[in-house]
């Protein structure tokens, strides 16, 4: 219970899934395909990298960033947990947002590198906290020793690495952590659209698929957000997982 917002309550009584919201494990009935063509994905790419929150780098695509706003207001987590904070635009945007909506969240990010590395995370006057660890290894990091701290429902949205290696190490070191009803967000699956996934050793996509065929009582596929805007129009294909 997070004592200072008193709109927290459990996850799984904040948002009411329907049956049908809830998809198969993969790879049957879904495929990771995106509902973004080859041409439609060049010029939206190009503009993904380059958006800015408050000037600062924010890379997520617009339907996701619509999909996120929507998810958030319904969950109202206690605490959003970003693996992979970049510039720290995204982090920002979560601490705008929520304080918009009267939350008091508390918004954590973490990057392998330093905050001189990514300064504008530092200069902000956010309270945005700030954690360097490996996200293929996060029991060693102070976030793991931090983390029964956090208010709860939990929202964690995995944007590192996006190699199979690291985007299955945070599914799988979550789902020991996370409570019924709260969220993991694995990000970037799109790559394999682009063309990009062998450099990622199978990618995001590969992590979700034996993921969840390996383990399928951990995560669900939450297709009330996964398919807002149609079926994996995002560039999280099959990415929006609740915890069982
Ligand atoms: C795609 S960017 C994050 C973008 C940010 N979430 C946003 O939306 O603006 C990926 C970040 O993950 C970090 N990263 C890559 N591999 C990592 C790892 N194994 N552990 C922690 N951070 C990692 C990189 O340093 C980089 O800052």
């Amino acid at each position: 219970m997070h004592e200072k917002n008193p709109d927290v309550r459990p996850a799984q009584q904040r948002i009411k899934r329907k049956p049908e919201d809830v998809a198969a494990t993969p790879p049957e009935p879904r495929s990771f395909k995106t509902a973004f063509t080859p041409e439609f994905l060049k010029p939206y790419h190009k503009g993904v990298m380059d958006y800015t929150y408050k000037g600062v780098s924010c890379l997520k695509s617009p339907i996701d960033l619509a999909i996120y706003m929507k998810l958030i207001f319904d969950l109202k987590p206690g605490s959003i947990i970003e693996i992979g904070s970049f510039h720290g635009g995204a982090a920002l945007f979560y601490e705008d947002l929520c304080r918009n909506y009267g939350l008091d969240t508390e918004i954590v990010t973490v990057d392998f590198r330093t905050l001189e590395e990514n300064p504008t995370t530092q200069a902000s006057k956010s309270k945005v906290r700030f954690y360097q660890a490996d996200a293929e290894h996060l029991e060693e990091s102070d976030l793991h020793a931090a983390l029964d701290t956090l208010p709860r429902p939990w929202l964690v949205i995995e944007d590192s690495a996006h190699t199979f290696r690291v985007s299955h190490a945070v599914m799988a070191y979550f789902a020991k952590r996370m409570q019924s009803g709260e969220y993991l967000l694995i990000e970037d699956g799109v790559i394999e659209d682009q063309g990009g996934n062998w450099r990622y050793d199978g990618g995001p996509n590969r992590a979700v698929h034996e993921y969840l065929r390996d383990f399928p009582d951990h995560y669900d596929i939450d297709t009330h957000y996964n398919d807002f805007f149609g079926v994996n129009a995002s560039f999280n294909p099959n990415g929006y997982l609740v915890k069982r």
